[in-house]
């Protein structure tokens, strides 16, 4: 069967490296592309790179050209995607790369950001642990499929093993990450012109604001066996066994996490350097296990040997998030460093393995490990 798919924000980054990704998959037909203020030029104008799309023009964003697809996907600034999502009812399968639909807590949307809060969709981060199982489960046969955030989902892969398993203190983590600017999109910024970056770390967000951080401690509250969408009761999730002997779930309101995010001169890529407490009377094997066992069998997310540790480099045009996992006695804590490539695995291929996971089809299709390099 061959599907229909229309792209909205086809003339974004999100939007772009959607459509690159989809013009490989063989059970997929790019029939519609949408924009805003680019709407009536040749698709190929904002997206040179996609030659095989070269015939497609940007349509206006409607409920009316969306619908009528077998799959729609939405790449908008946040807070668009609402007003369509509601309209597209009849649309077998909706994948938000936005943040619209992700959050569970309409408190943590109002705090972060704003505006009308819509119903939360399947998590689109097939890896992580929610509840004991992989959240792939929850978007076999999913019609609608929230994208993650590209640094939500980085820091959410690097630290729910260990959280899941009992072995660091979810109540003291500190993400710092090297950010290129793609993640900001392709909309003209003063801050983001190439003569503020070159040459420079910016930092951003610092202090607890970026919008991110409610999505990661949403994802590490569900890895540790509580999830606001399921319900779950802390008493239940608290029982599973674990590497650490029985860890006890964390609260979305227990998870602390300082978060600072520094844009820095590469055009795309994030490099997610994380710390947590070691919990008393855990052993290094068990740590490492907690990783392994997490990610042994996973083709995207892969743990690197002892001592080695990812550059942004090695994961370029890859959907794969590669980590590397260091255990520092001398400060107590674990230091998990993780690289993804915030188009892919941060967005577009985090929706695009999604989609296959939702149609049936091989999880991998359309998506490769294998970066590009030099
Ligand atoms: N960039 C990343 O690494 C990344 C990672 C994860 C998630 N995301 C999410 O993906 C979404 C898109 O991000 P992006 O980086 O691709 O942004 P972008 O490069 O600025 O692209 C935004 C797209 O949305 C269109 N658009 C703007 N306002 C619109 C409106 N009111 N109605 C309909 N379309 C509108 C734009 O069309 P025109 O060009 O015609 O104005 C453009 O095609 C965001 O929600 C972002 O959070 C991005």
């Amino acid at each position: 069967m061959t599907y229909t798919v229309a792209v909205s924000g086809a003339s974004g980054y999100a939007g772009g490296e959607i459509l690159r990704l989809l013009a490989a998959h063989p059970d997929i037909e790019i029939r519609t592309v949408t924009a805003h203020s680019n709407a009536g030029q040749p698709l190929i104008d904002h997206q040179p790179h996609l030659r095989s799309l070269a015939h497609l023009t940007l349509q206006d964003t409607t409920p009316e050209i969306l619908a009528g697809h077998d799959i729609v996907f939405l790449a908008l600034p946040h807070g668009q995607s609402g007003q369509y999502t509601d309209a597209l009812g009849d649309v077998p399968l909706v994948i938000d790369a936005g943040a619209d639909h992700r959050l569970t807590s309409q408190d943590s949307w109002d705090a972060f950001y704003g505006g009308d809060f819509h119903e939360p969709w399947a998590y689109g981060v097939p890896e992580l642990l929610v509840d004991g199982v992989k959240q792939r489960e929850h978007l076999r046969g999913a019609s609608r499929i929230a994208a993650p955030g590209c640094n939500a989902s980085t820091v959410s892969l690097s630290l729910a093993p260990g959280i899941a398993a009992g072995v660091i203190d979810a109540g003291d983590i500190v993400s710092v990450l090297a950010v290129g600017p793609s993640g900001a999109g392709k909309s003209l910024k003063s801050n983001l012109l190439a003569s503020e970056i070159l040459g420079s770390a910016n930092p951003y967000a610092v202090g607890g604001t970026h919008r991110h951080i409610p999505e990661i401690r949403q994802a590490l509250a569900a890895a540790s066996g509580v999830s606001s969408r399921s319900a779950r009761s802390t008493a239940e999730g608290s029982a599973r066994s674990t590497a650490g002997g029985s860890a006890p779930s964390t609260a979305e309101g227990e998870i602390r996490i300082s978060f600072t995010p520094v844009l820095v001169p590469m055009s795309r890529g994030i490099l997610a350097t994380s710390t947590a407490p070691i919990v008393e009377g855990v052993s290094d094997a068990q740590i490492r296990d907690a990783w392994q066992s997490a990610y042994g069998d996973e083709a995207f997310v892969q743990l690197l040997p002892e001592g080695r540790f990812p550059r942004t480099a090695d994961v370029l045009g890859a959907n794969t998030a590669l980590i590397g996992l260091a255990i520092d006695r001398a400060a107590n804590r674990v230091t998990v460093v993780t690289a993804v490539d915030n188009l892919v695995k941060g967005t577009a291929g985090a929706a695009i393995q999604s989609m296959n996971i939702a149609l049936g089809l091989p999880e991998g299709r359309a998506l490769s490990v294998n970066g590009v390099a030099p």
